[in-house]
């Protein structure tokens, strides 16, 4: 019993004395450190729009930079989007507006569906082109933190992100019907089991729903025929309940 405890206890001493130095950084907490980030002011920026003398290519959004020299065509001098370059025009990406005025950082009047769509542009840039970098400023401190400005973005993109998640389900629960129209028969509304671009395996009847707060309606197939538990839905006059196909007037 006392030899098994020696040789247990040497065990243990030997193997503490003879580890690697680098253990610890091998296996521990210490995790190779990443590059630093590379900040870049606004002025810096501006010196790689592209043209005659220029520093290089790049473009900003959200406040990171991209080297977009690979896509010349589009971004260098004649290009279609060579407004883009040298600076960071985040919001022109949504609104369209490419003008002088249009060409800024300034997202805060974006709606959260529209950040949504503005971080698909970023997840872009971060697929097909080189990182080099953070541009200071709205986005980013002097030293790198992200700003209040960019936490409050962060903040509108998961919002944006619960609302696209809520009108999916809701999609795949009240599926759009098929419609059709001509001068000789008027309009009709019938449901598939592909109706709305949500593919499953009912069918469903047409019912009007409408949204609380606007007006009007629109055709959706639902799974129940009975409307009862939902007072957002109707049925269609002159239409049985249990048909999956209805007429409509104009
Ligand atoms: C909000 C409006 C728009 C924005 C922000 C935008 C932005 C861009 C950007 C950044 C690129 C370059 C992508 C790359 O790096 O490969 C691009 C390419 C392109 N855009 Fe737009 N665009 C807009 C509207 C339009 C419209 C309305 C049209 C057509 C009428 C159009 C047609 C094209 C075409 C044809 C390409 C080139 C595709 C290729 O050769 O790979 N864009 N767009």
């Amino acid at each position: 019993m006392f030899g098994f405890l020696f040789f247990a206890c040497l065990s243990v001493l030997l193997a503490v004395l003879f580890i690697p130095r680098d253990w610890s950084t091998k296996f521990g907490n210490e995790l190779p450190q990443a590059p630093p980030v590379r900040l870049i002011s606004r002025h810096e920026l501006s010196l790689y729009d592209g043209e005659e003398g220029s520093r290089g290519l790049y473009l900003a959004i959200l406040g990171q930079v991209f080297d977009v020299n690979k896509g010349h065509k589009h971004y260098g001098p004649g290009g279609a989007y060579h407004f883009m370059t040298g600076k960071d025009a985040s919001l022109a990406f949504i609104t369209g507006d490419f003008t002088e005025s249009g060409q800024t950082d300034d997202v805060s009047g974006l709606s959260p569906l529209q950040v949504v769509a503005l971080y698909d542009w970023l997840a872009f840039y971060q697929k097909d082109y080189n990182p080099v970098g953070r541009v200071t400023g709205r986005f980013y401190t002097d030293s790198g933190q992200p700003t209040e400005a960019l936490l409050q973005v962060e903040a509108s993109l998961a919002e944006g992100q619960r609302l696209k998640a809520q009108s999916q389900a809701e999609r795949e629960h009240f599926p759009a019907c098929n419609s059709e129209w001509s001068a000789a028969r008027g309009g009709r509304v019938w449901c598939s089991s592909k109706s709305g671009g949500v593919e499953r395996d009912w069918t469903g009847v047409p019912r009007k729903l409408f949204t609380p707060g606007s007006s009007g309606s629109r055709c959706v197939c639902v799974q129940d025929p009975s409307t009862a538990e939902n007072p957002n839905l109707q049925e269609y006059q002159d239409c049985s309940p249990h048909a999956d196909s209805c007429p409509i007037g104009e």
